[in-house]
């Protein structure tokens, strides 16, 4: 009878990361990292009860991943391992120009391949922020006529939010501040550390009086994806 009351477990709450001091900065990282946001354990216990929901959600489909390049490349590693079903996996590229780090004009630099007609997709991104990235893919998606699209972000800086769009799994919610690792990057560097941290200011700063080479007809080239 409980089963018949409710016929899907309730989905966890997402934790909400906030900056505090805790694990140390390894020394390598430390002129330039200021502090661990989530470390690599927490992320890898997270990604396991995602991994169960999402599991739970697809069973019996045979799965289309998605994932947006570059920065899902450690989370999607991760997170795939814990995808005990059948599943294709493909790709878009998409980038953003524009200043600093704001989300400016979009740019698809790589295209899907597999077909997505019928299918069950999930579509995978490292941080929900303006949410002007996943609606963008995700119209480009409905287009090919899945049956149904799931998005899932390590991710969500709800604060930011400017396009109505909300994840159906998200790993952490965080304030509005600029994060790197794990796969996020700042400039296009440190997407190779384990853990989700934030920078000193002076990175940025630095980084702002560099000068940056310009594609022609557009703006230098900053924010990551
Ligand atoms: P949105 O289109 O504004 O939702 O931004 C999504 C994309 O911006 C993400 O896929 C990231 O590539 C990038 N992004 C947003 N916030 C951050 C951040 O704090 N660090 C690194 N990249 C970010
Ligand atoms: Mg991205």
């Amino acid at each position: 009878i409980l089963a018949l009351e409710h016929p899907r477990p309730m989905k966890r709450p997402v934790p909400e990361v906030h900056p505090k001091p805790g694990a140390r900065v390894p020394r390598l990282w430390r002129q330039e990292v200021e502090r661990i946001l989530i470390t690599d354990d927490q992320i890898a216990r997270r990604i396991r009860i995602m991994a169960r929901e999402i599991v739970r959600d697809f069973a019996g489909r045979e799965m289309v991943v998605v994932s947006l390049l570059n920065g899902t490349v450690m989370f999607l590693g991760d997170l795939i391992r814990n995808l005990s079903l059948p599943l294709r996996l493909d790709f878009i590229g998409v980038s953003s120009y524009g200043a600093g780090t704001e989300s400016g004009e979009l740019v698809f630099t790589k295209e899907l391949r597999l077909d997505m007609r019928g299918r069950d997709v999930l579509l995978v991104d490292d941080i929900l922020d303006t949410g002007k990235t996943l609606y963008r893919v995700l119209g480009k998606l409905r287009a090919l006529k899945p049956r149904r699209i799931k998005t899932c972000v390590l991710l969500n800086k709800a604060a930011r939010r400017i396009e109505a769009v909300e994840a159906d799994y998200v790993g952490f919610e965080i304030p509005d501040i600029v994060v790197v690792g794990y796969g996020l990057d700042f400039a296009e560097r440190y997407r190779n550390l384990p853990f989700v941290g934030m920078l000193h200011p002076h990175v940025y700063d630095q980084a702002s009086q560099q000068v940056k080479p310009v594609r022609p007809g557009k703006a230098g080239r900053q924010g990551g994806d």
